[in-house]
């Protein structure tokens, strides 16, 4: 495969990298939202655009399967970033990675007392270093999703969760606790690529670039 793949999310990422794509002269052919194709072309012959879930996107990135992607910080501290080049903070999808409890739990107390806490999470790595990084100790308890109910239902004490307009956290009476990290979404190119399509790629990591700063 000579050309670029590019590995995106569907959603905000996706939606939010298009000025930056467009930058670069790159205008991809379809939405992923209406189309429901995983491989999207762009008007550029040379260039396609992949549409992967984006917990996915840095394994795309990472063994090749595309040669940059778009994904957020969480997901990379997640993954761990081996054999990912990140050079670039795209300033996009910015959220911000939070604890929360339901209201009226007394999560101050808890950890003064030095109570043992249940804390659900889909990020748990991100989850395991806060607390640790505190001295709390934890049963972690791994979701894929709706973290937010767990509080509710009784499995959790605390979730670790990101928190964009604080909408979700309000509509089931949640209160955050601790900010714990900023996100926003940085490019990951695949090192090899780099060095094999630096003539290709550089162009659009430059472009990008400048469209942040912009
Ligand atoms: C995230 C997060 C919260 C919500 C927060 O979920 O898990 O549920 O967004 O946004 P808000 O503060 O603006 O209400 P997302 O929609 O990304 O889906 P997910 O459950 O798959 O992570």
């Amino acid at each position: 495969m000579t050309g670029i793949t590019i590995a995106l999310s569907k959603g905000r990422i996706f939606d939010e990298t298009l000025p930056l794509l467009a930058a670069a002269g790159i205008v991809p052919s379809e939405n992923p939202e209406t189309s429901r194709k995983l491989i999207i072309d762009t008007n550029k012959p040379d260039v396609r655009v992949v549409i992967v879930r984006a917990s996915d996107v840095p394994t795309y990135v990472q063994y090749g399967a595309a040669d940059i992607g778009v994904a957020g910080k969480d997901i990379l501290i997640e993954h761990g970033g081996d054999g990912l080049y990140s050079p670039l903070d795209l300033k996009i999808a910015k959220c911000q990675m939070m604890v929360a409890v339901r209201e009226g739990f007394d999560y101050a107390s808890a950890v003064r007392q030095g109570n043992r806490l249940k804390v659900a999470s889909k990020y748990t790595k991100i989850a395991r270093e806060h607390f640790a990084g505190k001295g709390v100790h934890i049963d972690l308890i791994k979701l894929y999703g709706s973290m937010e109910l767990a509080p509710l239902a009784g499995l959790a004490d605390a979730i670790v969760d990101i928190v964009s307009t604080g909408g979700t956290l309000k509509a089931n009476k949640l209160v955050a606790v601790e900010h714990i990290v900023d996100i926003s979404s940085r490019l990951v190119v695949n090192q090899a690529s780099l060095k094999v399509k630096r003539e290709t790629l550089q162009p659009i990591i430059d472009a990008f670039a400048q469209a942040v700063e912009k």
